[in-house]
């Protein structure tokens, strides 16, 4: 019988991260002060993140030491699985080999633990009380929620509307760990209060929630800020998934021919991508595929160019594909691909063609999610979905070519609190939504002339 489940013992799970800003084709551009234009330092940052996390921002250092504690975390699920998808393939009929490295099986349901984590450890090593945040899908409120419990800190969640009312449990998921949750925009902040005069009836965004989250931590002396993507900490972070997943490939013998993850604002895709990423740059041949949804496609349609984070201006300016930071996108049911920027290590590499995206409408995303659910059994988040949705267009064409390709992807997170979005899928309800060019050409306007 072909192995299935790719296991790796707890002692082999790595001790370093890696740190693609060593190997990148040309660097960074830096994060713009939006007040002097100038490059913001480390003070500018110092109010929102713990030092350590600022160091680890903009490091060039290749590997870096993950902490005892933050390790001894991880081994509650951690090494995870990579499994190779045998009745997916044969439900396809194509000689691809399928795998997928399994994050859904973390405590809160997808791979946003692994930076939480981290994140709460440095926090509460430099005395912090408190961590204030944004959630879309609710995946990463209830990540930070637990990791903040487990490291004896207080979490307060701001967790995008649309995504509030369509998944309810998830917000007592993050009160089971002993977090605060608002649905946002709220009343609590100047920049909440702000949208709700010009729409008492917004269904929010991640751009927003930020916004509202920067604003707590900045206004409290206790309180730090913490965010599950887009910044280079947090895809330091996930390359523990990569590093994971590349040993697993040895075992079995295999190197991918193409890698496949969704992106929100880049981490799990990064993550998981980066260490392979790592040879693609010194020339190993491979594809890398990140995927997005045709309602806010940041990458295959938005200009790459500074502009803000945040919707109501606090973040620094950062140099990243955007669709402009007042575009609210539709209310889809991947609220953690709801974002109009992009991860600029993420940005830079697609920039400079070493890693490509696609977009995919929601409705051929749930078919590929039910595809995957009924030959493999896990219910897949609608945002793993458009990562499973590539992964089977890929295979479908090695069918046609008979190509024996290796396809690898990252299955971000399980999908069981995303059952009302399912039952829309079920009952005709789920809609697609054309990409919203207007509503991007007037959200361009706002974005800065940096260049
Ligand atoms: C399961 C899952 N996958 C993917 C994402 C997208 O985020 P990122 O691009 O940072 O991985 C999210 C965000 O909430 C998520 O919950």
């Amino acid at each position: 019988m072909e192995t299935t489940k790719i296991l790796l013992d707890e002692k082999e799970i790595p001790s370093r991260w890696y740190n693609i800003q060593a190997d990148l084709p040309k660097p960074l551009a830096p994060p713009i002060h939006p007040g002097t234009g100038q490059p913001i330092g480390p003070q500018d940052l110092a109010p929102l993140f713990p030092m350590e996390l600022i160091k680890q921002e903009v490091s060039a250092e290749r590997w870096v030491e993950i902490p005892s504690e933050v390790l001894e975390v991880y081994t509650l699920w951690r090494p995870t699985p990579l499994v190779r998808a045998h009745r997916l393939e044969k439900a396809l009929k194509t000689p691809a080999r399928i795998y997928y490295k399994n994050e859904s099986v973390s405590p809160p349901g997808s791979h946003k633990p692994n930076t939480a984590v981290a994140q709460a450890f440095y926090n509460k090593n430099e005395g912090v009380a408190r961590l204030a945040t944004e959630t879309g899908a609710g995946q990463w409120g209830s990540a930070l929620s637990f990791a903040t419990k487990l490291f004896g800190l207080k979490c307060t969640v701001y967790m995008v509307r649309v995504s509030y009312d369509q998944k309810p449990y998830r917000k007592s998921m993050m009160q089971v760990w002993g977090a605060e949750v608002f649905p946002s925009p709220t009343n609590k902040t100047n920049a909440g209060r702000k949208i709700l005069e010009g729409d008492p009836n917004s269904p929010g965004s991640l751009g927003i929630a930020i916004s509202e989250a920067v604003e707590d931590a900045a206004t409290h002396e206790d309180t730090k800020y913490s965010l599950g993507s887009v910044l280079n900490h947090v895809i330091l972070h996930q390359t523990i998934v990569g590093l994971e997943t590349k040993k697993q490939l040895e075992v079995v013998g295999e190197k991918p021919d193409i890698l496949i993850g969704c992106i929100g604002g880049g981490s799990n895709f990064s993550g998981f991508s980066f260490p392979f990423v790592a040879d693609k740059l010194k020339g190993q041949q491979m594809r890398v595929i990140a995927v997005e949804p045709e309602a806010c496609p940041t990458v295959t349609k938005g200009p790459y160019r500074y502009d803000f984070g945040d919707t109501a201006e606090t973040t620094p300016l950062l140099k990243m594909f955007t669709l402009g930071h007042t575009f609210i996108p539709p209310g889809i049911h991947a609220g953690g691909l709801r974002y109009h920027g992009m991860a600029p290590l993420v940005s830079l590499l697609c920039d400079q063609k070493i890693i490509e995206a696609v977009a995919y409408h929601q409705i051929p995303v749930f078919e590929a999610a039910l595809t995957f659910a009924q030959a493999e059994g896990i219910v897949p988040a609608p945002e793993t979905a458009h990562a499973i949705k590539a992964t089977i267009d890929e295979a479908k064409r090695c069918a046609q070519t008979g190509k024996e390709k290796v396809i690898v992807f990252n299955f971000s997170g399980h999908g069981h609190f995303d059952m009302g979005a399912y039952e829309s899928y079920f009952t005709g309800q789920l809609q697609n939504y054309e990409y919203p060019q207007e509503k991007v050409e007037e959200a361009l306007k706002h974005v800065p002339e940096l260049g």
